[in-house]
Order: C-alpha cells, then structure tokens, then sequence
C-alpha cells in the first residue's frame, strides 16, 4: 500500500506541495520515497531508500525545479527497499516518470516481451514495466494519451499510476483500477492522489475517481476518461468537510476502524500472493517430515485457522506452535526434514526469530510469510511470500490477520494441487471460493456493523465473555477473543466448543455471555450440542452463523447471520463481527482503540 501524488501548479512551488502532500501520505509506507518533477522539457527525480524526512535531508526535495511533478511513499511488494527501486521508475531515455500503488500481476510476462525489444530495465519493480510499455507505444507513432491508455489496458492487477513526461510536459496523467485515486481541485491548481489527505491543506473539493477511470490533469483542467471506450465523463465535485486529521483516516473516527473497513481491499492485494514464490513454499512443505507454523499472537491465531486449511484442503498435517514455547517443545525433535513457516505480520517479532534462529541452527528449511519486504523474517527464510497488506497501525491486527488467511489459503490450494489431493472440481470450488473473499468480505461488513455497535452498549460493562467454535471457527474464537480482550480490557475466554464441558463451563452463570461461532459446516450439529449445555446453565447465547439457518436462531438469544463460504476459509469472514466488537466495546468503555495499553505493535524482545 504505497501513497503517490501528483501535483500541477502555476507558479513553480509544485516541489514543497509534494514534499508535503508526501509527509501526509506516510503513514501509507516507509521504506522509500521518490519525486520527480519537469522544468524546461526535462525530467528531475531524487530517490532514495528511507524515511521521507531522512532523504529529505540528503537530497533536499524542497529544490526541485518546475511547476508539475508526482511523488511517492512506498511499501515495498516487487523488489527490496531499495534506492534503484524506489519511485519514480523511468523508461530508457530518462523522459516518461511514473509512480504506482498497487500489483501488476503480469509485469513478467510484459518485461520479457519488452526486453526482446531491446527496452533496458533498472529495477526489479513490476511498476517499471509501464514507463517503458508507454515508450514502446510512443515508437510506434502514437500520440502520448493514447500510448499511455494502450499501456494501461495492457495491466493485469491494482493500481493508481501518476506520470509525467517530457513528451507532454504540461500534464499528469493518471489511472485508476482496485487502488484508490482522488483528484482535488485548488485554485491554479490540481491534484491527483492516493487519498485526501496528500492535499487537504490547499483544497477540500475533490472528485473520487472509479476503477477504469483514467485521464490527465493540468494546473486549470481535469480530464476523465472511461479507459475501455476512450469516451470523457463528467465526475461530480464533492466539497468535503473533513479536518486533516480525518482525512488521513479516509474519514474514519481510528486507524483500527479504517483497517476493518478496507479489508475487500486487502484481500485482493493478499490474492496476489506471487505463484512462483506460493509454489516454492509449496515444494519445500510437501517434501518436509514434520512441519511447525510458528508465530505470536494474532499470527498465531492465523496459523491455528491454517493448520486446518492444510488439512482439510492439502491433506498435509502442520502443527501451530507458540514461538516462544516453539524451542522448549520442539527444539530438540527438529533437522533436515524439518520445516518451519514462520508468520509474521512486522517480521520482526523477536519470538518468532528466536524460533527461527534455532530451527536454523538444527539445519531445518525456515519459511516464511510476512508484510514487510526487506524484515529480519525475510532475509532468513530460505522462501517467502508476502501478505500485501499495506503498514498497519492500529497496534490491533485486523487486516493483517484476514490478509495471512488469505495467503495460508492460497498457500494450501497450491499444496492441494501439487500433492494430487483434490479432485479437480474441488479444486476448482476452492479457487472460486477465494476469489470471492472481497465481495464476501465486503458484505460480512456491512451486515455486522451496525448490529454490533448496538451489541456493544449491552456488553459495555460484562465482566468476562466466552467464545467457542469448533474446528477453523476455533481459530475465529482464539481471535475473537484476543481481539475483544486487547481493545476493551475485558477478561475473556476461548475454548474448543467440544473442550468446554470439560471445565470452563463451570464459571457460566445466569446471563453470562457465551459467543458460538457455528457456520454451516461439518461441526454444525455438534456445536448446536456445546449450546444447549450453556443454555441449560443460564448462558446468554450468541451466535454467529450462517444467514437463513433458523434452527440456530431460534435456539441463540442474539443472532446474527453471515454468507455462506467453504468451511476452510470461514475465520476470513467470520472474525469481521469481532474486529468491529473489539473496536466498539473499547469505544464504549473510553479506551483509545487504536493504541490499547501496554502493547506494541512489534515486540522485539523475548
Ligand atoms: C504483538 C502485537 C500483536 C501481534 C504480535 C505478533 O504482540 O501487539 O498484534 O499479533 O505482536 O506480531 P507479528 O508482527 O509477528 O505478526
């Protein structure tokens, strides 16, 4: 999740408007930062890997000549945080500028045909490929907005583009599909970025722009065009009130509630997991003796929801372990035929490395699945794949958690096919299954947010909450409660459904809270057992299950019904109700939820 923008003025203090439109976005990502702007029929650009402040202060982004220009934040997904990979990417004569958020899905097969063509790449970014697409269309005589929509349909994948060049020096151009893109109108002067906030201290009037739009701005004018048909649009204005504060919340009250909220988002970006990188992981696991998934916390939890889709769906048993109880346990048992998928959201959890570390040691191939390109976790894994989810931070994961499933799944259809343990209608139902996550995600949220923020006032002040769930919804009850009880203080449980009665049900009382996750799968009719017993013990029920199963209604004193999804990926949707219960109980109890006490978002001790 990267932020770029783009910036026409009259009067050449384009450079400082960027600079600090930039600032503004950083909080999209960190490692890197580039500007390029044109003065005089020439492309300048200064890059470089690091906080933006920190290149500031070598290069000086404040001098930069002309009076149009783009920048960009990044977080790094093809390529290490680099300075050769950093944007701006140009083309081979150093005259088309461009800056992407987003994945280019097909950028190989585009860099190779390019290649042959005698095009000079510098970087191992797929965003590089389009500057030097836009010179190949330019050579054979078309003029600049028609090679640049030509080079844009070619794209398989996210995202917002800006790009300047000498060959039309007045303009920016830009393009939008799956990755945001706002225009914001000033007086002599305009706008094109990844949200509001890149320029919310010089205009609030902005027109947000749809998937397919694409167009150029100048100082004075704003051109939109449908990208499929070639044919212009008029886009309505929309004066907003937000403060800036609200805006570098896209006009969410906290970081947490934005990240629930744009997890359609990131569930697309994590489906873009790299095949290459998803079949080396593969081929390691399924010649492995003994595999472990090894994390801390919420990754944990991600890594008990994968050990089931493993299973279920690959047929390959892989145990989830504690980090930090990962060496006590197991540290003597593992060697060469041994591996480890090490998750890990920041990849630097020092848990997870210790783990690492000795599994390295004792010979064992270390895997590995993080956020972030360049982490201790991936410069020690012999393969990784990465989640794509753009910084978090809320210190709570949320996004994050959902994007890791969303990989793990990928990761077990890739092992399901390789190992032969599908039949290929099965295989074909998984696929199409995950490629329906952001629509099913998009309607978990709006069906669970406003129920729960009502939830929320009743349970404001209970004393402790239960949650239960059997099979991949035990791994939804792991997280549900380590998200409501890290935001709301509140004590909480989480039990295997069937475990319960075998102790825990000893603390129910009348009126106690009890939280069953019972989608429509194979534990189904068991769970509905696990009710009963609480019920009878004067447990308030509620229940999370599939939409229209009225049985489970009927039994549950709350209820609320989500879409129906294959029951290895149920966690993915299912944790959205408890991601919004987390952040609303929190609210109703005065805490900051954004920044719960006693956390951080990375533990780099052990
Ligand atoms: C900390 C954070 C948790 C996170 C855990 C593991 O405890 O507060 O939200 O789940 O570390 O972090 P990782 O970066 O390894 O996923």
């Amino acid at each position: 999740m990267c932020g770029i923008i783009g910036c026409a003025a009259e009067g050449g203090e384009v450079a400082s408007l960027l600079h600090r439109g930039l600032k503004r976005l950083e909080y999209r990502g960190y490692d890197s930062a580039g500007m390029a702007t044109i003065s005089e029929a020439r492309i300048y650009v200064k890059k470089d890997s690091g906080k933006i402040d920190e290149i500031h202060q070598r290069l000086n982004f404040d001098n930069m000549p002309g009076s149009i220009g783009i920048a960009h934040t990044r977080w790094a997904t093809h390529g290490a945080p680099t300075q050769v990979n950093a944007h701006p990417q140009l083309d081979c004569e150093d005259k088309i500028a461009i800056v992407h958020n987003g994945i280019i899905e097909n950028f190989l097969e585009l860099k190779e045909e390019l290649i042959e063509r005698k095009h000079v790449f510098r970087s191992r970014t797929d965003t590089e490929v389009i500057a030097h697409q836009i010179e190949e269309n330019l050579r054979s005589g078309k003029d600049f907005l028609q090679a640049f929509f030509s080079a844009v349909k070619r794209l398989k994948g996210s995202y917002a583009l800006a790009i300047i060049s000498s060959h039309e020096p007045g303009k920016i151009f830009f393009a939008r599909n799956e990755s945001p893109l706002v225009i914001g109108l000033g007086d002599g002067v305009n706008f094109v970025a990844s949200d509001v906030a890149a320029f919310i201290e010089r205009t609030r009037r902005v027109i947000f722009l749809d998937n397919g739009d694409a167009g150029y701005i100048t100082p004075r004018e704003i051109r939109i065009y449908k990208l499929e048909s070639g044919i212009e649009v008029k886009k309505r204005i929309i004066e907003l009130e937000w403060t800036i504060e609200m805006a570098e919340k896209s006009g969410y009250p906290h970081f947490t509630l934005k990240e629930i909220n744009e997890q359609p988002y990131t569930l697309r970006e994590a489906l873009r997991a790299q095949e290459k990188y998803l079949d080396l992981l593969a081929e390691f696991l399924d010649r492995a003796r003994n595999v472990f998934l090894v994390a801390a916390g919420t990754s944990h939890n991600a890594c008990v929801a994968g050990s089931y889709m493993f299973s279920k769906v690959a047929m390959l048993n892989a145990t989830p372990v504690i980090a930090s109880e990962f060496i006590e346990n197991y540290g003597k048992s593992i060697g060469i035929d041994t591996v480890i998928l090490a998750v890990s959201q920041s990849g630097e959890t020092a848990d997870v490395l210790a783990a690492v570390d000795h599994a390295r040691m004792r010979a064992a191939t270390v895997l590995g699945i993080t956020n972030v390109v360049g982490s201790t976790l991936t410069r020690v894994s012999r393969a990784y794949v990465l989640q794509n989810s753009g910084p978090e931070i809320g210190v709570a994961a949320t996004k994050t958690f959902t994007a890791q499933l969303t990989v793990l799944a990928q990761l077990a259809l890739t092992l399901a096919r390789k190992r032969g343990k599908l039949a290929q209608y099965e295989i074909d139902e998984f696929r199409e299954e995950l490629e329906r996550l952001p629509e099913l995600m998009k309607r978990a949220i709006e069906i669970s947010h406003d129920p729960i923020k009502s939830l929320a006032k009743k349970l404001a002040d209970a004393k402790s909450i239960f949650f239960l769930g059997r099979g991949a919804s035990y791994a939804t009850a792991r997280e549900a409660r380590l998200k409501v009880m890290e935001l709301s203080y509140i004590p909480c449980i989480a039990y295997p459904a069937g475990e319960s009665k075998h102790g825990p049900i000893s603390v129910i009382e009348e009126g106690y809270p009890v939280f069953f996750i019972a989608p429509n799968d194979s534990t189904r009719k068991n769970v509905i057992g696990n009710m009963m017993e609480m019920k009878a013990r004067g447990a308030e029920i509620y229940c999370v299950g599939t939409e229209g199963d009225q049985e489970l209604r009927g039994i549950s004193d709350w209820w609320l019904g989500l879409p129906s999804i294959h029951e290895a990926l149920s966690p993915i949707i299912y944790i959205v109700p408890f991601q919004f219960l987390a952040y609303y109980l929190a609210i109703e109890r005065g805490h900051d939820p954004d920044k719960p006490r006693n956390l951080a978002k990375s533990v780099t001790v052990q």
